[in-house]
């Protein structure tokens, strides 16, 4: 099918090259022209692993190219999917300025019969207002149907979700989009879910908002294992081989970050309180992931007392794995109230150092993750990259002035750390 992508962020970027992937035919669009300019020449803004091949691969057999031009795009499609940024506002709100802006642009060009599809993460009813905009600056008699598909990606693991997503679903207030909407997914067979389009928007923010509630839950168990002497690894292992809660999303750590799970949290509890539900159960879920973060630079205090002037290794940036994204990442912040300590830190990330540069200021960037430590009093783990555990312990060890350890990630043994003799301290063990 020809499909048209709206906005060429990490949504609208990997939805548009898997789709050309398994045989549609894609043009994506943003203002952004030196983007375009930068993904026309075979140049990919983003580290996302399988990305950039894929790109390549496509360009190169005529299935994918890149545009500024909105009208152009919803001229040559039959499918227009809209995935611009949805950001929050100072209030926790989410601003649609950029999904109101594009459905006017999508009205502007409209010709004839589109269906329009969002895949930005919007407020439940965002789906009516696009409809409500197009209606109100697009031609009279031309019709459409505005559908909401929103996308559950991660990043780090955005092609490998995309190619094989857990469920599609497809939420129209006409059967008209859904044969047109069943085909453009087909290739990727999974289970598809058709419902009404409020439902559809509702199912991302509930759905992230349960995943965030799942780490914090995970988080308040490992601080009852600390003062216990339970182990919270032990416990997630135990509750997760029960089907209905299963063992991912249980692993405690120094509180989520990323653009998605803080910024939606907040999103669904505005949007409740708008419509008169306190959503408390929620704020708490927020409560418990800033009070991660407090716990863990105490815990860091309570054993090196005065950080002015203490060297500290810090062992990543990005506010996962397998991403060179450092928005909302926990490890920044943690590195920040190290900073505001008076902490003199070294820093290694394996791929968000460049980004990290622009935020992080007044600290040593190392490249060699091995040579974090040298001259440190400390070491600390604050992202779950695999490749830290290679980290060559005993070099640490020797390289530190004495072997201290906070592992932010439980990245490591803690029997084995101390054997080693380390001194070890993790989260919830
Ligand atoms: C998330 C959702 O998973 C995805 O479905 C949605 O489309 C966008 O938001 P993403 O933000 O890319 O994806 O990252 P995710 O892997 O979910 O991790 C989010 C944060 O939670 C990270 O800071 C991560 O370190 C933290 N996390 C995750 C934990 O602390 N413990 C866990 O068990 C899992």
């Amino acid at each position: 099918m020809r499909l048209t992508i709206i906005g060429t962020g990490y949504v609208g970027l990997v939805t548009g090259t898997c789709f050309a992937e398994v045989g549609h035919q894609v043009v994506c669009v943003d203002n952004d022209t030196a983007k375009i300019k930068l993904l026309a020449s075979g140049g990919i803004p983003i580290f996302e692993p399988g990305l950039e091949e894929l790109v390549k691969k496509n360009v190169a057999a005529g299935r994918l190219s890149f545009s500024t031009n909105i009208s152009e795009g919803v001229q040559k499609s039959e499918v227009i999917f809209i995935a611009v940024p949805t950001p929050p506002q100072p209030d926790g709100s989410v601003d649609s300025t950029f999904i109101e802006r594009v459905a006017r642009d999508i009205a502007a060009a409209l010709t004839g019969y589109r269906i329009i599809v969002d895949k930005s993460t919007v407020p439940v009813k965002t789906g009516e207002k696009v409809a409500e905009t197009i209606k109100r600056y697009g031609p009279a008699k031309v019709d459409f149907d505005v559908v909401s598909n929103p996308e559950f990606l991660r990043e780090g693991f955005a092609v490998t979700d995309l190619m094989k997503p857990d469920r599609v679903v497809i939420g129209t207030r006409s059967p008209r989009p859904v044969e047109a909407m069943k085909n453009i997914y087909a290739p990727f067979n999974a289970p598809i879910v058709v419902t009404d389009i409020n439902s559809a928007e509702l199912i991302k923010h509930a759905s992230n908002s349960f995943l965030a509630l799942k780490i914090s839950y995970i988080n308040a168990v490992a601080a009852i294992c600390e003062i216990t002497g339970a182990n919270v690894q032990e416990v997630a292992a135990g509750m997760g081989l029960d089907e209905r809660i299963g063992r991912r999303f249980l692993n405690a750590g120094i509180g989520f970050g990323g653009s998605c799970f803080p910024k939606d949290l907040s999103a669904f509890i505005k949007i409740a309180e708008e419509i008169g539900y306190d959503f408390r159960l929620l704020k708490e879920v927020q409560i418990i992931n800033r009070g991660q973060m407090d716990r863990f630079v105490k815990k860091i205090t309570d054993t090196l007392w005065v950080l002015k002037d203490k060297k500290i290794g810090v062992l990543g940036l990005a506010f996962k794995q397998n991403t060179d994204d450092v928005r909302t990442s926990p490890a920044i912040e943690l590195c920040q109230r190290l900073q505001k300590e008076g902490a003199l830190l070294r820093v290694h990330d394996p791929k968000a150092m460049t980004k990290a540069r622009a935020i992080l200021k007044d600290v040593t960037y190392v490249d060699d993750m091995n040579a974090v430590a040298d001259g440190c009093d400390a070491l600390v783990v604050a992202t779950e990259w695999d490749e830290f555990k290679k980290l060559d312990l005993e070099r640490a060890r020797k390289s530190l002035s004495h072997p201290i350890m906070f592992d932010g990630r439980n990245l490591f043994d803690r029997s084995e750390m101390e054997r080693r003799g380390w001194v070890y301290k993790s989260v919830g063990r």
